[in-house]
């Protein structure tokens, strides 16, 4: 495909957002902090307004109409998650808050009657907090030891030192898709085949690959796979973990409550089967008819279509950033997605994100919730630009320009 098509293509992506069609300090807005959390299309916004309009009630237990349409709603989300990342069934799929209670869950429910002291879990120094405490957590509570597999200067995965830390005593593996911080994009299918081959469980924390990159469980071969709505289109407070459904029926519920029973005396409880036996209380309906729509909305695009805009548009940014006197890029791995971190001349990077902010360039600055990654650089945080679908060269131009000025006035 030519790219004037694709240019077109992706300015009638943007135009589904209403929130990037305003002035921010009077000037259009250049949204680039979707790996934080990314916009909402119409479509999402809608089908969640529609759904408190029309359908709203409590899921799986009424008899009326409404509790019949919450439910189809709530459930056919499920179905449309199978489908997003070919899970094999629904039972696979635990609707969760988002990826850190998918992490906690599988921390708490898998690892902790598993772990004995001297066991290990193994993370990588790339990971976000979600991905990093929850192990230290349970590591606490069992004694096991956390593993921590090494990154090299361009922010890219030392696999070898990783494979070998990966013993018999490692009771999970747990690894980023793509780093929040720094962009990389980790060598899940080498982690795995290693991991398969010990019969090492391989948990993916995907809250930055789905809204990226097309992802295919089965093909992956993980065990579990994490993620969240909000950086993906849909709404906050709504994500997912993927788990098999062999290791998933293994594992005990987590939290006890309504919804994930099948029957209740004071002297023994019957868990509901999967996926409901994890997802105990009235969950988050709206959120995850959100999700649903958000789903619809990228695979109408497709996955390989996103993936591919994004990529040109990510070297593009990488290119024109570097032309910037000054600059220090961090995360400069072969294979990236969405975001790139950096510093200009000795600005601090709360300096940088509210100039820019003036320019109404929306980034992140600070340490994105990955402080050994900034631990690892020797640096206390950095400022963020992150790509989704809706951005294209004129945001990375108004990025570029924002920068200029900041220099200017830091001169
Ligand atoms: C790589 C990664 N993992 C986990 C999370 C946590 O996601 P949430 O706060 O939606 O649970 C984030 C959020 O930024 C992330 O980027």
């Amino acid at each position: 495909m030519g790219a004037p098509a694709q240019i077109a293509t992706a300015a009638s992506w943007r135009s589904d957002f209403p929130a990037l069609a305003q002035d921010i300090h009077g000037q259009p807005l250049v949204y680039l902090d979707s790996a934080a959390s990314s916009q909402q299309p119409a479509a999402v916004i809608d089908a969640v307004a529609r759904y408190h309009r029309e359908d709203h009630a409590n899921v799986h237990r009424g008899v009326h109409t409404l509790s019949h349409r919450a439910t189809e709603a709530y459930e056919g989300a499920r179905d449309k998650v199978v489908g997003f990342i070919n899970a094999s069934s629904r039972s696979e799929i635990v609707m969760t808050s988002g990826t850190t209670e998918s992490i906690n869950l599988v921390a708490q429910s898998y690892c902790r009657p598993r772990l004995q002291t001297g066991d290990k879990i193994v993370i990588t120094h790339l990971e976000h907090h979600a991905n990093i405490v929850p192990w230290q957590l349970v590591c606490e509570q069992t004694g096991a030891e956390l593993v921590v597999a090494p990154i090299n200067d361009r922010g890219e995965l030392e696999l070898e030192q990783m494979l070998e830390q990966i013993d018999d005593r490692v009771c999970l593996v747990a690894v980023a898709h793509v780093s929040n911080a720094l962009g990389t994009v980790c060598p899940l299918s080498r982690i795995v085949e290693h991991c398969r081959a010990r019969g090492i469980p391989v948990l993916v924390d995907g809250a930055q690959g789905v809204p990226h990159l097309q992802v295919d469980v089965q093909d992956l071969g993980c065990d579990f796979y994490a993620f969240s709505a909000h950086k993906m289109f849909g709404p906050t407070g709504t994500g997912v973990l993927y788990g098999r459904e062999e290791l998933l029926d293994a594992m005990p519920p987590w939290q006890g409550g309504g919804d994930m029973i099948l029957e209740v005396s004071f002297e023994k409880t019957v868990y509901n089967e999967l996926p409901y036996k994890f997802e105990a209380g009235t969950p988050n309906i709206s959120g995850v008819v959100g999700l649903g729509a958000a789903i619809d909305y990228l695979q109408g695009i497709g996955m390989d279509r996103v993936a591919e805009y994004e990529h040109e548009l990510h070297d593009y940014m990488v290119s024109e950033l570097r032309k910037v006197p000054g600059i220090r890029l961090f995360g400069e791995a072969h294979d990236k997605a969405s975001a790139q971190s950096f510093l200009v001349d000795d600005i601090h990077s709360h300096d940088l994100g509210t100039i820019l902010d003036h320019q109404g360039v929306a980034i992140r600055t600070g340490h994105h919730c990955a402080m050994p990654v900034m631990q690892r650089f020797g640096i206390s945080g950095t400022a963020r630009a992150s790509l989704a679908l809706y951005n294209n060269r004129d945001d990375v131009d108004r990025l570029v320009e924002a920068l200029g000025k900041a220099k200017e006035i830091f001169g």
